[in-house]
């Protein structure tokens, strides 16, 4: 497999870190390019990271040493430096819709975190086991851009990427209706518990603009091409409470389903339904891919936060507790990493693909 030169732009954040640590070792990227604001930039990564590494894991040796890049001023340089890079800053929408598209028109793909191209209509959003067609929208993109090879294509919110890996094999039984409570950690606000006190012992019922994002991308996902956009499905329709807790990785949902009249399937279906799931990114045997995407657990008190985040590399999801419900037909637990799966990770399997596909 060929072997691409890749940046990151904002690697010196949260999800930035993820990728960096993602990097190393990675059979088809090279870390070649970090970038992120002036305050860093000029700095060796180490240094300009300092007390803000916040990964249990240590800081790669090959990135200790590479000089931080300003993202903005930069942007020609690491452009042609690298094949494409990966994006996840912290600033205005609308000035990281101007920086994507900047690097996407200097002919360097983007490969993004950030939720500010999500809703614009030429450009993917993509969980490779749910969506992988709707890359074949950045032909459309490619051409209003004016590029040959430049684009921006994102992976959607970490909320959701636990309970819609598991509602996508039940959609064809016609899910009517979903309600879903997620139960988020701290490091999906890019903090932790020291730069975060009040977290501590404590549940904020309020994460800004996270309901609706729970409850309108999967209508893109689900979507379709039509000429130059993608329309989003007009259901099956979720309404979302999004809850912060003291956790430090891994997002939680509790999710009850209705079906359609007479199209409940059983709970020995279901099951078999997820143990059998498999996408693009396992036929492709994408190198980030989970084996098995979905594990579903027998024990009552499964999935768990702490000890179950981390399966398959933080790439899996984990399903529990699935048993009917008086109001709806059934209700379950699910969970996924936030910063693998919910970010960094879902990103660098999104790039697996398009690299895969020769879109990079
Ligand atoms: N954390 C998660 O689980 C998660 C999940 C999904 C999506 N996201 C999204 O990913 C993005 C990053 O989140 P995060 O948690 O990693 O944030 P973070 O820890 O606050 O990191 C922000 C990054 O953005 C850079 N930055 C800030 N202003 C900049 C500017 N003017 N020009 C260039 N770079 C700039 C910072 O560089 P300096 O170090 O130089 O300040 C840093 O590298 C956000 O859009 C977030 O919504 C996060």
């Amino acid at each position: 497999m060929k072997q691409y030169k890749v940046g990151i732009i904002g690697g010196t954040g949260m999800v930035g870190q993820r990728f960096i640590t993602l990097m190393e070792n990675h059979p088809w990227f090279r870390l070649t390019a970090i970038a992120a604001s002036s305050r860093s930039a000029g700095k060796p990564y180490a240094e300009a990271v300092g007390e803000r590494w916040a990964l249990d894991v240590p800081m790669p040796e090959e990135a200790k040493g590479i000089i931080v890049q300003d993202a903005e001023a930069d942007a020609e340089k690491i452009a042609a430096e690298v094949d494409f890079c990966f994006c996840a800053v912290d600033m205005k929408k609308e000035d990281i819709r101007a920086l994507e598209e900047k690097y996407a028109k200097l002919e360097c793909p983007v490969v993004s975190n950030n939720s500010a191209h999500r809703w614009t209509d030429d450009v993917p959003m993509v969980v490779p086991e749910i969506n992988a067609d709707h890359i074949e929208i950045i032909e459309a993109q490619r051409k209003r851009l004016g590029t040959k090879r430049g684009f921006i294509a994102v992976k959607s919110n970490c909320s959701l990427q636990s309970y819609i890996p598991a509602m996508h094999p039940l959609k064809k039984y016609g899910i009517q209706q979903a309600l879903v409570c997620t139960y988020q950690a701290i490091s999906g606000a890019g903090k932790t518990f020291d730069r975060w006190p009040e977290m501590v012992d404590n549940v904020i019922p309020y994460i800004g603009g996270e309901e609706e994002k729970s409850e309108q991308e999967p209508l893109k996902l689900w979507g379709h091409i039509e000429g130059d956009k993608i329309v989003k499905a007009e259901g099956p329709s979720i309404t979302a409470q999004c809850f912060r807790v003291a956790c430090q990785d891994g997002h939680m949902a509790a999710v009850f389903l209705k079906f359609a009249d007479g199209c409940k399937p059983d709970m020995e279906q279901i099951k078999a339904d997820w143990a059998a799931f498999r996408g693009p990114a396992q036929e492709l045997d994408l190198p980030s891919a989970p084996k098995q995407f979905l594990h579903y657990f027998e024990e009552e008190n499964r999935p768990q936060t702490k000890l179950d985040r981390n399966i398959e590399g933080g790439m899996a999801v984990s399903i529990g507790r699935l048993r009917p419900d008086s109001q709806y037909d059934y209700k379950f637990v699910c969970l996924s990493h936030n910063t693998l799966r919910g970010a960094a990770g879902g990103a660098v399997l999104l790039a697996e693909l398009l690299c895969a596909k020769d879109y990079i």
